[in-house]
C-alpha cells in the first residue's frame, strides 16, 4: 500500500443507540429504537439496546482506549431524545453535559470528535406526530440540531447531519424492518424528502453555531452491476442504482428527484414544496460514504430461462451478514462519485465487516478475515488517492461489537471485542494491525 497523506483522518465510528445503552436515565425520553426493540418479535432474540456497551457510563475508559489505539477521529452520534427528550422545546441538560464530556475527553487525547446529529434514534414523541413522514419533524431537527452546535460546536468541527437517509426512510417506513416498523411506500418517500430537507435547513444553522467547521452528510452507497449484459438486468441494475444512490445523491447535487424512480414509485410527490430542492442542494463541505458491499442485479420480471446467462458471479468470500467481500466496489464507487458528482471531499465514514469471533484460551481474539476486509478496502482507498479523488478519511465500522439493529448481538462489527456479560473490550487482532497501519501512516 502506499503512503497515505499525512492529513489522512485515521477514525472509528460508532453510534448512540447501538453502543450507549442508558435508555432511560438522567432525563433521556423514548426513541422509536427504544419502541421497536421493546416490541416483541421485531429484534432477533428479543436484544435491546437498554445496555448495549453501557459506553454511557464507561466512556471515559472508551476513550483512553481509542487513544491506546492511537485514532485520530472518533465518530459518535448524538441521542436526540437525550438532548431534547420530547424532541423540540425542553432541554435536558444530563445530555448536553454527556456529550460535553466525551467532547473534551476526546480532545484532551487529541483525537477529533466527528459528531453525527442523527443516527436513526427518533424521539418517539416526534413519531407521535408522523415521524419523518410529516414534515413538522423538520423544524423539530433543525431546532435540535441548533442546540447541538451551539453546545458543541466550539469544540466540535465536523458534522454529519444524518446517517443513510436511505435506511432510515425505506427501511423504517417501507420494508418495516427497522423502527419505525412501517409498510408504506408513500410514507418512506416523504420521510426522505423530510430527512433531505432537515439536513438542507440545518446546514447554515451548524455553520453559524460552529465557525470553521466543515458539514456534511453520509450515504450508504451500494453500487450495482447487472448480473448479465441482457437489457433486462440492466434494466435492474439502474433501478436499484437510482433507488439506493441516485435518490439521495442528486437532490443533493442540485439534479432534483431521478425520474426514472419518481416514475417508477408512481405516487404523487406532493410533499414537495416550493424552494425545497434549492434548500436540499445546499453546498456541503464532505460527503461521507459507508461501504460494505455491492449488489449483482438480476431481473425479476423475467424467468432465469428467458434471461442471459450470468456472467457477473457473486464471490465466495462472505461476510456473517451474508454481504460479498468486494473491495473493488468501494473503489469503483468512489470513482464514479468524483466523476459524476464531484463533492469538495470524499470520507469513507463506515466500512468493516461482522465476523463469528471467538475469544481464545489465552484471552485474545483473532479476526484475521475482518483484518484483510479492512486492509484490502484501504488498499483500494489508496488507489483511489492515487487516481486523485479526494478521499480524506477512513472510519472504520465499528470501533466496537455492538447492537447490530433487527440482528441485536448477532452480529460482532467490532475492532474491539465486547463480552457483553462483564463489558470487558478486548481489541482484536485487526485492532492492533489498524493501530500499527495509523502509527505507520501518522507519522506518529
Ligand atoms: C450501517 C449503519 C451502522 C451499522 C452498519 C453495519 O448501515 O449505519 O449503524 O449498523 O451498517
Amino acid at each position: 500500500m502506499t503512503q497515505f497523506p499525512k492529513d489522512f483522518v485515521w477514525g472509528a465510528a460508532t453510534a448512540s443507540y447501538q453502543i450507549e445503552g442508558a435508555w432511560n436515565e438522567d432525563g433521556k425520553g423514548e426513541s422509536i429504537w427504544d419502541r421497536f426493540s421493546h416490541t416483541p418479535g421485531k429484534v432477533q432474540d428479543g436484544d435491546t439496546g437498554d445496555v448495549a456497551c453501557d459506553h454511557y457510563h464507561r466512556w471515559r475508559d472508551d476513550v483512553k482506549l481509542m487513544k491506546e489505539l492511537g485514532l485520530k477521529a472518533y465518530r459518535f452520534s448524538v441521542a436526540w431524545p437525550r438532548i431534547l427528550p420530547e424532541g423540540r422545546e425542553k432541554v435536558n441538560q444530563p445530555g448536553v453535559d454527556f456529550y460535553n464530556r466525551l467532547v473534551d475527553a476526546l480532545l484532551e487525547e487529541r483525537i477529533e470528535p466527528w459528531v453525527t446529529l442523527y443516527h436513526w434514534d427518533l424521539p418517539q414523541d416526534l413519531q407521535d406526530e408522523g415521524g419523518w413522514a410529516s414534515r413538522m419533524v423538520v423544524d423539530a431537527f433543525v431546532e435540535y440540531a441548533d442546540v447541538v452546535s451551539r453546545a458543541l460546536g466550539d469544540r466540535v468541527k465536523n458534522w454529519i447531519t444524518l446517517n443513510e437517509p436511505w435506511v432510515s426512510a425505506f427501511v423504517g417506513y417501507q420494508h418495516g424492518h427497522h423502527a419505525p416498523g412501517h409498510t408504506n411506500l408513500v410514507e418512506a418517500m416523504a420521510a426522505s424528502h423530510h430527512l433531505l430537507l432537515s439536513h438542507g435547513q440545518s446546514v447554515p444553522v451548524i455553520r453559524a453555531n460552529s465557525l470553521m467547521s466543515r458539514v456534511g452528510i453520509t450515504l450508504n452507497l451500494t453500487p450495482q452491476e447487472p448480473a448479465s449484459p441482457s437489457v433486462a438486468d440492466r434494466k435492474a441494475a439502474t433501478w436499484v442504482d437510482g433507488y439506493i444512490n441516485r435518490f439521495f445523491l442528486d437532490p443533493l447535487v442540485g439534479r432534483g428527484y431521478p425520474q426514472d424512480i419518481v416514475n417508477g414509485f408512481g405516487k404523487a410527490m406532493d410533499f414537495i414544496q416550493p424552494g425545497d430542492m434549492d434548500t436540499i442542494a445546499v453546498p456541503v463541505d464532505f460527503l461521507g460514504i459507508n461501504y460494505y458491499t455491492r449488489n449483482i442485479a438480476r431481473a425479476d420480471n423475467i424467468t432465469e430461462e428467458e434471461n442471459e446467462p450470468r456472467t457477473v458471479i457473486r464471490g465466495d468470500e462472505i461476510t456473517e451478514m451474508d454481504w460479498e467481500v468486494y473491495p473493488k466496489g468501494l473503489y469503483n464507487i468512489l470513482g464514479r462519485l468524483h466523476f459524476e458528482y464531484n463533492f469538495p471531499a470524499i470520507y469513507i465514514s463506515e466500512n468493516g465487516a461482522a465476523f463469528p469471533d471467538k475469544v481464545r484460551p489465552d484471552g485474545q481474539v483473532d479476526d484475521p478475515a475482518r483484518l484483510s476486509y479492512i486492509k484490502r478496502h484501504l488498499e483500494m482507498v489508496s488507489k483511489a488517492i492515487d487516481a486523485e479523488v479526494p478521499v480524506k478519511g477512513y472510519f472504520v465500522w465499528s470501533l466496537f461489537d455492538n447492537f447490530e439493529w433487527a440482528f441485536g448481538y448477532s452480529k460482532r462489527f467490532g475492532i474491539v471485542y465486547v463480552d457483553y456479560q462483564t463489558q470487558q473490550r478486548i481489541p482484536k487482532s485487526s485492532a492492533k494491525w489498524y493501530s500499527q497501519m495509523i502509527r505507520e501512516n501518522a507519522g506518529l
